[in-house]
């Protein structure tokens, strides 16, 4: 995969064509909320969350425990939709798609990478990758494979997750999410089961990614993980403390090419 273009915006309005950072974003939130309605009231989950993310970035999410971090990357996969404000992916306002819309737009934008891998026991590497496909698109070994040689497992085709290392299942979660090469890729704690060593491997797939053009947006309590991103995105009590725009923006066009 080549990148065919690279564009440097020196600051957030800062672009000789007259551009501005939410006209690059790829995720934009104004004035979302998220409020759960429970036994003993309403809970906001998200409160007035306004910040946009642009094509290429990485972003990593920050906060402890029950401050919306699993909230806020649910709103952006499209598995939620806010109480209220506004959240448009590649510029589409989720709100206006039906159920069945959102499902294929989902498949098409975005990759999940999750901690716990989910990765169902009795399926070869291969076929757990093939499966991403059965729900979005005609089952395609060959894209499958292509994935796993992607995240270097061209070896483990048919290896049971069992007979995996912690380290090859989350590859084989993230070459699940690389089927229909997403441009953002939604990771919650990445590397929150993984040792050290595997950490490495995952981190350094990561950044392969990323230079190759997707967008990440990373939940980590890890500050080495935290710091391989551009910015962080820190929540407290539902509310976003903490986003500074800092140095160059620079935005990366991926090129078409499949994996
Ligand atoms: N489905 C739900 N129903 C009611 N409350 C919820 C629900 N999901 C999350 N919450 C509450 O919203 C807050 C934020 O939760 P969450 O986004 O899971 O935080 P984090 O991922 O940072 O741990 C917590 O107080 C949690 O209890
Ligand atoms: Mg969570």
């Amino acid at each position: 995969m080549t990148v065919s273009e690279v564009k440097v915006v020196t600051g957030p309005l800062a672009d000789p064509t007259g551009s501005t950072r939410d006209d690059c974003a790829v995720i934009a939130l104004k004035h979302v909320t998220r409020e759960y309605a429970g036994h003993g009231g309403v809970v906001r989950a998200l409160g007035d969350a306004t910040f946009s993310i642009v094509a290429g970035e990485w972003v990593a999410i920050t906060g402890p425990s029950g401050s919306g971090k699993s909230t806020l990357v649910n709103l952006i996969g499209c598995l939620d939709r806010p109480t209220a404000g506004e959240l448009k992916i590649d510029n589409v306002d989720t709100a206006s798609m039906s159920a069945t819309e959102l499902d294929r737009f989902r498949a098409d934008k975005i990759g999940f990478i999750f901690q716990q891998f989910h990765l169902i026991p009795y399926l070869s590497a291969l076929e757990n990758v093939m499966l991403a496909q059965y729900f979005h698109s005609m089952t395609d070994e060959a894209e499958a494979r292509a994935a796993l040689v992607r995240v270097g497992l061209g070896d483990r085709v048919s290896h049971v997750p069992s007979e995996l290392s912690g380290g090859e299942q989350q590859r084989v979660c993230i070459a699940r999410a690389l089927i229909n090469n997403p441009p953002i890729l939604l990771a919650d704690e990445p590397t929150g089961n993984l040792d050290a060593a595997n950490q490495k491997i995952v981190a350094e797939l990561l950044q392969d990614l990323h230079r190759n053009g997707h967008t990440i947006v990373m939940v980590t309590h890890d500050p080495e993980m935290a710091g391989l991103a551009q910015r962080r995105i820190a929540l407290s009590h539902g509310q976003v403390f903490c986003h500074p725009v800092s140095g160059p923006m620079v935005t990366l066009r991926r090129s078409t090419d499949r994996l």
